[in-house]
This record gives structure tokens, C-alpha cells and sequence, in this order.
């Protein structure tokens, strides 16, 4: 499970109408991006194994970080990590997750 971002989205940060449009920190974004494509490509490497890879949007979490004007508290927003720590043997590999959910890469 890697710990990435929403702020990743090539395609959330292409379309005007997303929520992250205007949040270009392009040296982090290109970070969790970059960490995103690790998830695919390890992943790949390890499709006939039992290991899964997937990417984690914590949400926007009340850390050092995120601020105190975040919408998640710390114990929320461990929820994804722990998700995907404990997928069922059928569970996704090589995806991109918030609470679930699949986030566009
Ligand atoms: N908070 C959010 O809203 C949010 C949203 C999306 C994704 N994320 C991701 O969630 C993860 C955790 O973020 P956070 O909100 O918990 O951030 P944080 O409160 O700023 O904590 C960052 C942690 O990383 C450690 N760290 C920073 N630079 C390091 C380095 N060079 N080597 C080793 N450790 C280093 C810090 O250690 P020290 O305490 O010793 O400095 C700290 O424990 C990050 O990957 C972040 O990108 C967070």
C-alpha cells in the first residue's frame, strides 16, 4: 500500500471542473504521480503472487500537513491504509483507492 494523494490525478488536475484544479503543487503532485505509476508497475511484476500493490488517498487528514482547517480527523484518515493492508485474497491490485472507492489515476 502506497501512501499517495488525490493531488496525483493527472485527470483530476486536467478537468477545470475538479475540486483540485487550482492546487498545482507541481513538485509534490509529480511525487505522488511518480509513486503512482511504481503501484502499476509493481503490481505487474507481482500478478502471479499473492501480494497486492495499490495506491492510498488518505483524504484530507488534520496533520501537520494537511492543517488544522482539514475536513478528516487522524483516525479517519488512517482508514484507507488499512483498508487496502488487509484486502481479502480477491481483493484489487495495481488501483488507486479513497474509502473504497477508486480514484482516477
Ligand atoms: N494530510 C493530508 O491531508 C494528506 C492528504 C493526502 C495525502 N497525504 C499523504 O499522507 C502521508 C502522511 O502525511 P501527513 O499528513 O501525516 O504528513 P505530516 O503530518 O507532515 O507527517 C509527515 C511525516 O513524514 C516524515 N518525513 C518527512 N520527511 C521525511 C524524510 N525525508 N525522511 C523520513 N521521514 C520524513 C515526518 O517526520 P518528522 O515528524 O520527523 O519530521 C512526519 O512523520 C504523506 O505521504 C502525505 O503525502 C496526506
Amino acid at each position: 500500500m502506497n501512501v499517495s494523494s488525490i493531488l496525483s490525478s493527472l485527470t483530476l488536475h486536467s478537468d477545470p471542473n475538479s475540486p483540485i484544479y487550482p492546487f498545482k503543487t507541481f513538485a509534490y503532485d509529480a511525487s505522488k504521480a511518480a509513486l503512482n505509476a511504481f503501484t502499476i508497475h509493481l503490481a505487474y511484476e507481482l500478478r502471479d503472487s499473492k501480494i497486492k500493490v495499490n495506491s492510498a488517498h488518505p483524504g484530507w487528514v488534520k496533520t501537520e500537513m494537511g492543517g488544522p482547517n482539514a475536513t478528516m480527523e487522524v483516525s479517519e484518515g488512517g482508514k484507507t491504509s488499512a483498508q487496502l493492508a488487509t484486502l481479502a485474497d480477491d481483493g484489487p491490485s495495481g488501483g488507486f483507492f479513497h474509502l473504497g472507492q477508486p480514484l482516477p489515476w
